[in-house]
């Protein structure tokens, strides 16, 4: 096993915007086109894989946004039912529906000059969209069960896990819609693709995690570092940051070793991992193997079940050599 141990690196070069940390040129980009976003009124429409950020995106608009003062709601579409997501979204009036004992607000009406994101907005059942155009588009919407005109100003971000256009094509979303809750689309890129962000995010959590008293890291076995680095990470900064967390409560001592990392990370495979591409996937269960073999390219070969030759010619092929 390498014990060359890794140490944060003197000038980490880390920026940080309402909370979303980064080391990546691309994500700095981003964070001036949200300064320019937040000024204007337009919906935005996140899209990325699960745990890049999409929610903290959205609260970094409206903190740059001049509602900043006003609220900032949020709710996530895929966890009501269609009758229960009506009402939270627009509320109801006394006696709409057995339990309804008294008026209640939605979030329409409680992000009044604020902000309100739409979790997996996707999710979003068919005759609901028609309300929620409405709400977009003429600023008004009825309570469940009432029967006067609320006006609202409310600026609408939403996020969506599943391809918009897609749910359109097959008849899930109505387009109308779709186009009024795409005015700016934005792509949050998977952590796997933002350059240095997954060597300087780990440090920032083991520096937050070090605050807390549980262990103190300050340095990493080059083979944990390596199984980081080639780990491709489908749960991304939400993933990242549990695994730092993992190390914290499973291991002890100053440096985070190979046994402090989750079996996933160390490349035991898991039943039904989902991941990046192909070939990111074996150049993560290379790494693992020379992490478990100590870099013995014999023992690794065998434990992968290819020749040598064979692991020679992907070392080759995925740069490792
Ligand atoms: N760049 C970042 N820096 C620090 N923390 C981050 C960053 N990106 C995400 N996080 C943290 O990771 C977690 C997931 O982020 P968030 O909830 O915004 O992701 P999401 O894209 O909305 O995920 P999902 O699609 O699963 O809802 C949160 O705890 C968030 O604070
Ligand atoms: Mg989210």
């Amino acid at each position: 096993m390498s014990r060359t141990i890794v140490q944060p690196p003197p000038h980490l070069k880390l920026q940080s915007f309402h909370g979303i940390f980064t080391a990546a040129p691309e994500m700095e980009a981003l964070f001036t086109k949200l300064r320019r976003i937040a000024r204007a009124h337009c919906t935005v429409l996140l899209g990325g894989e699960t745990g890049t950020g999409k929610e903290l995106v959205a609260r970094a608009i409206h903190a740059e946004s001049p509602r900043r003062r006003a609220p900032f709601q949020a709710v996530n579409c895929a966890t009501f039912s269609p009758t229960l997501l009506e009402s939270e979204l627009f509320g109801h009036v006394h006696g709409a529906f057995t339990g309804a004992v008294r008026d209640r607000q939605g979030l329409f009406a409680l992000a009044n000059q604020g902000t309100l994101f739409l979790d997996e907005v996707a999710e979003i059942p068919l005759d609901l969209q028609g309300k929620l155009l409405r709400v977009m588009q003429e600023k008004t919407f009825v309570p469940v069960g009432g029967t006067r005109p609320v006006t609202v100003d409310v600026r609408v971000i939403s996020a969506t896990n599943k391809p918009l256009r897609r749910e359109v094509a097959e008849g899930r979303f109505r387009d109308d819609l779709s186009y009024r809750l795409r005015v700016v689309p934005l792509y949050l890129p998977p952590l796997r693709r933002r350059d240095g962000d997954v060597e300087a995010l780990f440090w920032q959590f083991v520096s937050e995690l070090n605050h807390q008293g549980m262990r103190r890291i300050d340095g990493v076995t080059r083979t944990a570092m390596d199984a980081i680095l080639a780990y491709p990470w489908p749960g991304n900064v939400r993933e990242l940051r549990s695994a730092v967390e993992y190390a914290f409560v499973v291991g002890e001592g100053p440096t985070l070793d190979v046994e402090d990392l989750s079996p996933e990370l160390r490349g035991e495979p898991t039943p039904g991992m989902p991941v990046g591409s192909l070939a990111e996937m074996e150049r993560g269960r290379i790494l693992a193997a020379l992490a478990r073999h100590q870099g013995r390219k014999a023992a690794a070969a065998a434990d992968l079940g290819i020749s040598r030759t064979t692991l020679w010619r992907k070392l080759y092929a995925h740069r490792l050599r």
